[in-house]
Parts: C-alpha cells; sequence; structure tokens
C-alpha cells in the first residue's frame, strides 16, 4: 500500500466506551478479554482504561488490575488516560512495581476541552488551568520515556456553550502539540458535527499543527460520522478513533451516542485507496485489522453488557 494512504485505527472501545456504561460495574476480567481480542483482532492501539477519579467515573476504577491482566502483544499501544499528576503518578507506581518487557503501558493520553464551560464539567476547571496542568503531567511523562497524546474535547459544539470557535481550537490544539504530544485527537464529542464543518475546522487547525499530527475522534449522535471521517482523509488525516460495537456516550449530552463503530470504519474503507494498518497478517495483503473478528468482538461485548450493537456493519454481517 502507497504509505500516504496507510489509515491507523485508535480503538478506544475500552475506555470511552466503558467510562459511559450505566448500572452494575464492569468486572475487569471482561474488559481484559475484550482488550485481548481487540489486539488478537489486529489493532495497534487499544486504549485500555484512565487513572482518573473513580468518583467522577466508577467505571474506570480498576484500571491498574486491567493493564496488569492483559496479554501484551509486541507492537501494540495500550494507552491510559490520565487527568492530573496524581493519575501520572499512580501509573508510574504500577510501571515500577511491575517491570516487564514489554512494559504494561508506554502511553499516556491526556486530555483537554476548547470550553471553558465543558473543562469544568469535565475536568473541574477552566481551559487555561486544564492546559498548565496538562503541560506538566505531558512533561514528566516524557521524562518518564512514556510517549504522550492528546486530546481536544468539543470541536465542532459544546453542550453547554454551542458552537465552537475554530481559532480556539487551533490554539489549543498547537499548545498541546507544542507540550511535546506526538498526536492530537480532536473530539467532536457530542457527535452533532457535519462534514462541511469538520472541513472547515481542519483547515483553521492545520495552520497550528501539521496535519500528519492530527486525529479525528468522531462521536456518532447523528449518523454523521463516517462522512465526517471521507472529509478528514481528504484533507490528510489518517488516524481515526474509534468504538467496537459502537460503545459509549456522553455522560453531559443527553442522547449521544458512542464513538464512531470500529467495525463502520472498516468497512467504509474495504477495497478503496485506504489500507487500515493492524497486526494480522491476511494472505496475500499487508498486515491490517481483520474485519470480521471485530464484527464478532461487537456482538460478543454487546451481548455480555446487554447493550445494543450498534455497528450497522455488525447488524449486516450478522442479517447475512
Ligand atoms: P477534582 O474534584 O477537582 O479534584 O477533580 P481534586 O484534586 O479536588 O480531587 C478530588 C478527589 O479525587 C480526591 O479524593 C482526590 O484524591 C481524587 P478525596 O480526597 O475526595 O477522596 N483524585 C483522584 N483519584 C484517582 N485518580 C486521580 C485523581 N485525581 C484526584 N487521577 C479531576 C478533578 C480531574 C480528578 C476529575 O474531574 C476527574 O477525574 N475527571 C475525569 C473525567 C473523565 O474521566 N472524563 C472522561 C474522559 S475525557 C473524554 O471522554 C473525552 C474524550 O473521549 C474526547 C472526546 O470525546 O471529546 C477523550
Ligand atoms: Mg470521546
Amino acid at each position: 500500500p502507497d504509505p500516504k494512504n496507510i489509515v491507523n485505527l485508535v480503538e478506544v472501545g475500552p475506555r470511552d466506551g466503558l467510562q459511559n456504561e450505566k448500572g452494575a460495574i464492569i468486572p475487569v476480567s471482561l474488559k481484559v478479554e475484550l482488550i485481548n481480542r481487540l489486539a488478537r483482532a489486529g489493532h495497534l492501539n487499544v486504549e485500555a482504561g484512565s487513572f482518573v477519579s473513580p468518583k467522577w467515573v466508577p467505571q474506570m476504577a480498576g484500571t491498574a488490575e486491567v493493564l496488569k491482566g492483559i496479554e501484551k502483544q509486541p507492537g501494540v499501544h495500550y494507552a491510559v488516560l490520565v487527568p492530573n499528576q496524581r493519575g501520572l503518578d499512580h501509573l508510574v507506581e504500577l510501571l515500577d512495581a511491575n517491570p516487564s518487557n514489554p512494559p504494561l503501558t508506554d502511553e499516556v493520553s491526556v486530555f483537554v476541552a476548547a470550553t471553558d464551560a465543558f473543562s469544568r464539567a469535565n475536568t473541574n476547571c477552566t481551559v487555561a488551568e486544564s492546559l498548565e496542568r496538562t503541560a506538566v503531567v505531558t512533561r514528566n511523562a516524557l521524562d518518564r520515556g512514556l510517549r504522550v497524546r492528546g486530546y481536544v474535547s468539543v470541536v465542532i459544539r459544546c453542550p453547554f456553550s454551542g458552537e465552537v470557535d475554530a481559532k480556539r481550537v487551533r490554539e489549543v490544539t498547537k499548545e498541546l502539540y507544542d507540550m511535546g504530544c506526538y498526536e492530537v485527537s480532536l473530539g467532536d464529542t457530542v457527535g452533532l458535527g457535519r462534514p462541511h464543518e469538520v472541513a472547515a475546522l481542519l483547515e483553521e487547525v492545520k495552520k497550528g499543527v501539521p496535519v500528519e499530527k492530527l486525529a479525528g475522534h468522531f462521536h456518532d449522535t447523528s449518523g454523521t460520522a463516517i462522512a465526517n471521517i471521507m472529509t478528514a482523509l481528504e484533507h490528510g488525516v489518517r488516524t481515526f478513533d474509534s468504538s467496537v460495537g459502537g460503545l459509549g456516550g456522553c455522560p453531559y449530552s443527553p442522547g449521544a451516542t458512542g464513538n464512531v463503530a470500529t467495525e463502520d470504519v472498516l468497512y467504509a474503507l474495504q477495497g478503496s485507496k485506504y489500507h487500515v494498518a493492524g497486526l494480522v497478517d491476511v494472505p496475500g495483503r499487508a498486515k491490517t485489522v481483520d474485519l470480521e473478528r471485530i464484527v464478532d468482538i461487537g456482538w460478543w461485548i454487546s451481548e455480555q453488557l446487554g447493550r445494543e450493537n450498534i455497528s450497522r456493519t455488525g447488524r449486516m454481517v450478522k442479517a447475512r
């Protein structure tokens, strides 16, 4: 495949998806099994959990046990989201207490919002305070030899303050990039963005950060996530976050759904000029992420959680 057309997926279901599951606490063993299945199906990037306050996000409380339980696939990054120094300290203690080769993880994700209202709701501080905090965490994580991925939330619309200024998104994205994030993922947190809005956003953000350092994180509330991905691809973005079975939601946006389903992204790109990079050998082709196996995982985890499988591709394959 032409290196210019290699697409990377970051599977965020075990973090962005499961963090939003209502009801009973999901057992560590189920999270571990989900992550193992996703990596075995070919994913190179699986976000495994977060070290955030369990009062804020109870479903992520077992992340240390999850990291210890995963069967590490060489070459796979199992990122962990950290909101503050406390979260990073927790991770570093865990790594120090459990030296292994490969290590339990080599990557953290940090996150800020483009609006103060969302920042307060999600992290109890303003964007400026969040950036200050994140700069320290990023520095310390880099010093510890971890790679750091950044997220910006509410890049198109904020559930509290409405339309978001693309210039503000550009500034915040550039700050994360300048801090040392190897990539910054632009989050349509509420999932209401449309292709023309994504295009306008990228035109602006590209002025501050090279497009190959950007990723797209599209929740799919309005059914436009695949269209948004295709638009972002035309603009040169090559990394996208997705969630098996479309797991997830957003606690601050009633009706918001999860990330775009991984199955749907794989199906949309199958047979096109784009090649989704992965761990699994496909005879006669390069390594990729295996669509059939991802479909099976989508059905399996939906059943385990007693939730609907919202992947259109997953449903289509089952109905065949
Ligand atoms: P706070 O209440 O302002 O923090 O929360 P605090 O420092 O005052 O601490 C409050 C309590 O939390 C204390 O415990 C701390 O020890 C504890 P207490 O004394 O009351 O028993 N605490 C922690 N515990 C464990 N791990 C930690 C930690 N830090 C403090 N790291 C804070 C501030 C940032 C901690 C809180 O707001 C928080 O955890 N927020 C995280 C929210 C979150 O995880 N959101 C979802 C992830 S982001 C996302 O989904 C968006 C994304 O997908 C992109 C998109 O779609 O837009 C990435
Ligand atoms: Mg998200």
